[in-house]
């Protein structure tokens, strides 16, 4: 009798310190997570954007979006597909008033970007037209657009050059920004600092990433980081540019060729069915530019706590006020490739560490999705503090009545065309 209550004791003493160990381990952990992260703008990454902005929403007729993705439901699942999933976030908001007197924002939801080859890339080549249509209804049917000709409005325009509306750069730049949208605000997956393609105030957002797919391959995360540099994806687009100077500028045959060989990058143009898996075992992700491909993977090493090392020189990354990618990256210049082994290899293993730790914040993982239903902090939250953080307007971007700056006819004449 009396050992078994001995034994009792010491079990319950057992289970006690081990409950102790337990708690003291989630608070080490939990404290970790809440390290507060800071950008240009502030400790900005979990604020609440509901209060600090009203959006009004134009009713559109469903040719300008839903009939469109009827035709296409791949634009649900492309990188791009934020054009689509903002205007079902922006409905249910409480940030949507359904009084436009009351509105600091005015948003037009027009899908220019679900115009999908075979090969599911989108082509761009009506979304002027269709842009200025929607233009044209919105500012006879309502007052608000000739108010400000635009500045008080935003669009979403994430494909490849954003409102220049072309894959290939030369001609997107030779295009410029749709001259209808000059004086509206962009919200765009692209970002490259003093480019024709991005006007200042545009707000740069991650491309679309399915999150329940990248939830899905998710490993413990005490498994050992085994592999230093991953990397998967093209090196040479052989058919458009053999040389391989042109595609992403060189960087990324610029990696193979001094690498190919090392027995520290793992990189391979084959997409192994472990590759969500393999980052999650990696210390460094490569992404080196490319027309847009590089974009995901930027995502991808956010969610899967594997270093970006950024090679893309003048980029401006998603949500760049917010987010401090100088810490939580590493950026090469493009110039810097042949030396990237003795790079990455020479940061300090606590400048490493630092690093991750800042990358398993959950606010940062948060930043970079596009989840259904929305959460707080998630990417559509930044998009409305991005917004919030513009206002109030500037008393100048009211016109004078029967003022006008925008000129309807300028920009190439095809564009002119009714859509
Ligand atoms: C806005 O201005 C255009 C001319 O630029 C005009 O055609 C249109 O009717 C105006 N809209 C409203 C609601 O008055
Ligand atoms: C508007 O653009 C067209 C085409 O570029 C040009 O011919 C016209 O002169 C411009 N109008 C004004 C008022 O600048």
């Amino acid at each position: 009798m009396k050992i078994s209550v001995w034994a009792a004791f010491v079990i319950f003493i057992f289970f006690f310190l081990l409950l102790l160990t337990i708690q003291a381990r989630e608070h080490d952990h939990h404290t970790q997570q809440r390290e507060r992260i800071s950008g240009s703008a502030g400790d900005v990454l979990e604020d609440d954007p509901v209060g600090r902005l009203k959006v009004f929403v134009y009713e559109l007729p469903s040719k300008y979006n839903k009939k469109i993705l009827q035709k296409d439901p791949r634009c649900l699942t492309h990188m791009f597909a934020a054009e689509i999933f903002m205007h079902r976030f922006l409905m249910s908001s409480p940030v949507r008033t359904l009084n436009p007197e009351e509105a600091d924002w005015f948003y037009t939801p027009v899908y220019t970007t679900c115009d999908l080859t075979p090969n599911g890339l989108p082509l761009p080549f009506k979304s002027p037209r269709m842009m200025r249509s929607a233009i044209q209804l919105i500012s006879s049917n309502w007052p608000y657009w000739n108010r400000t000709e635009g500045a008080d409005h935003f669009f979403v325009t994430p494909h490849d050059f954003g409102a220049c509306f072309h894959y290939q750069e030369e001609k997107a730049i030779e295009r410029g920004i749709l001259p209808l949208l000059q004086r509206a605000t962009l919200v765009q997956t692209f970002g490259q600092q003093n480019h024709v393609c991005l006007k200042q105030g545009s707000i740069t957002i991650p491309p679309y990433a399915p999150p329940q797919k990248m939830q899905a391959h998710l490993i413990p995360p005490d498994i050992p980081r085994s592999i230093f540099v991953y990397f998967r994806g093209l090196f040479y687009d052989v058919g458009n540019d053999p040389e391989g100077g042109y595609y992403a500028r060189g960087a990324r045959a610029a990696v193979w060729e001094n690498f190919k060989d090392n027995p520290l990058f793992d990189i391979s143009t084959e997409h192994p069915t472990t590759y969500y898996e393999d980052m999650q075992r990696a210390v460094f992700c490569l992404c080196p530019l490319g027309w847009a491909p590089w974009s995901p993977r930027l995502v991808e090493g956010v969610i899967f706590g594997c270093i970006p090392v950024i090679i893309a020189d003048d980029i401006v990354l998603p949500f760049a006020d917010a987010i401090p990618w100088e810490d939580i990256g590493v950026f090469v210049a493009e110039k810097d490739v042949p030396n990237l082994d003795t790079i990455l290899t020479s940061i300090p293993p606590e400048v490493v560490l630092r690093k991750q730790r800042l990358l398993a914040n959950p606010s940062m993982k948060q930043a970079m999705l596009f989840p259904q239903p929305a959460q707080p902090g998630d990417a559509f939250h930044q998009i409305l503090n991005g917004l919030a953080r513009k206002l109030p307007h500037d008393r100048n971007v009211y016109l004078t009545p029967g003022e006008k700056t925008l000129n309807w006819t300028a920009g190439p004449v095809a564009d002119l065309k009714p859509w």
